[in-house]
């Protein structure tokens, strides 16, 4: 049988970018891993993979551009509206409890859901007390995410669903909008640390009250996304919250002994493990 060259090269490429970059993509799951280098290859007029991979090995400066095209930076504010309302009404009075809160948003991509949940905690009266860790391994989507840019479509189809999550304004009173985009509020960034974390390698970022982190799971493989739910699992204070994707679980995960659902459809599960 003819041996698959594309996926020889899509290993030879994991490997090379590990041990040039430290970027460890090799427990992503493949199919998906797979479309977006490809689509790297196509984007940038290269013949093939092992192309692709020649000029990451040789040229630093290309770094940031294939990091962007393998990160899938697609989100929206309030996505999920009903994830927003179940984590105002079923956790925030929870965090209300505590003197200070530590918010831990995992893959935030270009900060829709960091400015999504900075609106919520201030209505709640919560934000003042709160510091949001915002990561991201993709230093491109990290930099848009502090823009808090958005094109003003976006903001539109996003006031119905801010409604949804219980939203007790008008979408619009949090931002300016010029010509076709919109500049959020820059004070809903007052108490947001934007940094580059990499949840394939690194370790314990804070001491979270919330961790939310959704639709990043779904483009690892098994092995990944356990170390990543304990991670989580070590990083949460005990009764501390962990916010999922609607697609994901943590049902089958090592870590799964270590939460309760607190709300099954929006994800949201709770830290029991001992102290
Ligand atoms: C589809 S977006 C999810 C955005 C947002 N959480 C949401 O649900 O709307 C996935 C994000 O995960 C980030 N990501 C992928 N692998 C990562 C990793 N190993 N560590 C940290 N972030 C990662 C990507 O850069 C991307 O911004």
């Amino acid at each position: 049988m003819e041996p698959d060259l594309d996926e020889i090269e899509l290993d030879l490429f994991v490997e090379a970018l590990r041990r040039r970059h430290g970027y460890d993509l090799s427990q992503y799951a493949r199919p998906s891993l797979k479309r977006r280098v490809q689509g790297l290859v196509r984007q940038h007029g290269l013949a093939h993979i092992g192309e692709l991979t020649s000029r990451m090995l040789r040229d630093a400066s290309f770094m940031p551009q294939v990091i962007d095209g393998l990160s899938v930076p697609v989100s929206e504010m309030f996505r999920d509206p009903f994830v927003f309302e179940a984590l105002r009404t079923k956790v925030f009075p929870t965090l209300a409890s505590y003197p200070s809160i530590n918010i831990w948003q995992a893959g935030c991509a270009h900060g829709e859901e960091v400015y999504s949940l900075a609106i919520l905690l201030e209505e709640a009266g919560l934000y003042d007390r709160s510091q949001i860790y915002a990561t991201d391994f993709s230093d491109a989507a990290l930099a848009r995410a502090r823009e808090g840019i958005f094109p003003v479509r976006e903001a539109r189809a996003a006031s119905l669903r801010y409604q949804q999550a219980g939203g007790t304004r008008t979408l619009a009173d949090y931002y300016h909008a010029r010509y076709d985009l919109v500049k959020l509020d820059e004070s809903l960034c007052r108490n947001v640390v934007f940094a580059n974390h990499n949840l394939a390698i690194d370790g314990v970022f804070c001491e979270a009250h919330l961790i939310l982190c959704r639709n990043v799971l779904i483009y690892f493989n098994n092995a990944l996304q356990d170390r990543t739910l304990a991670l989580f699992a070590d990083s949460l204070v005990r009764g501390g919250f962990l916010c999922l994707g609607t697609k994901e679980n943590l049902a089958l995960a090592s870590a799964a002994s270590s939460f309760a659902t607190v709300d099954g459809p929006a994800r949201i599960f709770r830290s029991v493990r001992a102290t």
